[in-house]
């Protein structure tokens, strides 16, 4: 099968990448974060998570985040919410799109949102419900699709059941979560080939963190079965609270280098995405996770 010419990418670095931060992270900072973002070129860019204070404090600030945000045109700022509750406080605070998230495995769906997946899913049902009779489109996610931080190995059989109910539920888009980056490209295909049997693939969306290293790799074994939708974070930044040892993200920058290098577009200025990476791991203190960013800009940390 040829690649896809075009590749959306979703930049979940504000929400994914800095929900895991140990220092606390300013909510002007965050705004700039995904300003810059934008400037780049990114027009998916995840900007926080309506979930509770007491669980993710990172993400205590959603609503000043949403009301700060000066928006650009053209540019959609998506946030999680696990339940009816965060969806009305997101969309008194402004939101357009939303994403309630569930789980292929049972023991990181308590870990993570404090109940089993089928209660889950039966949350998420009055926030579509809400959503479609206010207009807000609601993408969905699958966490451990390649594997539990808990239970070891997950069945794509299983993954493809949580898919299918999210897809049927309404979710337009279904994204695939490696939450700690443990699978390789055989296996993706193998767990793609299975969810792609209830949901299009064109309405799948990759997630991979990049904890082995592997992240690039299968996003190129995802290409190849045409999946066209990638989420990715600047930097690398990120882990999972809920998933120990988990590292970030995918570099949004390392998935640009290699769309670039493959002729495919996708809409985001290489080197105004590694200024943002340089900065952003700047105040963070840290040099950033990406190769393409160490090579391009090296970092002035010690
Ligand atoms: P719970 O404690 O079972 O919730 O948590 P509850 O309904 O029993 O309520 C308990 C308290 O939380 C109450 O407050 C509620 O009002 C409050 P109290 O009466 O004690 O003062 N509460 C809320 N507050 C604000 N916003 C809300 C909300 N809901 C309840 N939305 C809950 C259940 C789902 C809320 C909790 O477990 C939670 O917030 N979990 C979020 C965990 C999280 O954010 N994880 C990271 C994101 S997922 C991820 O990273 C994976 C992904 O990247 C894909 C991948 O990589 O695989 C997406
Ligand atoms: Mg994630």
């Amino acid at each position: 099968m040829s690649l896809p010419t075009r590749v959306h990418i979703v930049e979940v670095g504000p929400r994914d990448g800095l929900q895991n931060e140990k220092v606390s992270v300013a909510t002007d900072t965050k705004l700039a974060l995904i300003d810059r973002l934008g400037a780049a070129g990114l027009s998916r860019i995840e900007a926080t998570a309506f979930v509770s204070p007491k669980w993710v404090p990172q993400m205590a600030d959603a609503d000043a985040v949403l009301a700060g945000l000066q928006r650009r045109a053209g540019v959609v700022y998506p946030v999680l919410t696990p339940n009816l509750q965060g969806f009305e406080r997101a969309v008194a605070a402004g939101a357009t799109e939303v994403a309630v998230f569930a789980a292929a495995s049972e023991a990181f769906s308590q870990k993570n949102i404090n109940c089993s997946i089928a209660e889950s899913l039966a949350r998420f049902e009055p926030v579509l419900a809400r959503a479609q009779t206010v207009g807000i489109r609601v993408r969905g996610y699958v966490s451990c699709v390649l594997g539990c931080p808990y239970q070891g190995a997950v069945a794509p059989t299983a993954v493809a059941e949580v898919a299918a109910r999210l897809y049927a539920m309404g979710c337009y888009e279904v994204s695939l979560g490696d939450t700690i980056g443990v699978g390789t490209p055989r296996q993706t295909q193998t767990m793609l080939a299975a969810v792609a049997k209830q949901v299009p693939m064109d309405r799948l969306a990759g997630h991979y963190h990049d904890t082995y290293g592997m992240a690039i790799a299968n996003i190129y074994a995802s290409l190849e079965m045409g999946v066209a939708t990638f989420d990715a974070s600047v930097a690398g930044l990120g882990g999972c609270p809920y998933a120990q040892g988990a590292s970030g993200n995918v570099a949004t920058e390392d998935v640009v280098y290699l769309l670039e290098g493959l002729g495919i577009e996708s809409g985001v200025d290489l080197a105004s995405l590694v200024d943002c990476a340089a900065w952003i791991s700047e105040v963070l203190g840290k040099p950033p996770g990406s190769k393409v960013a160490r090579a391009r800009k090296p970092c002035q940390n010690p």
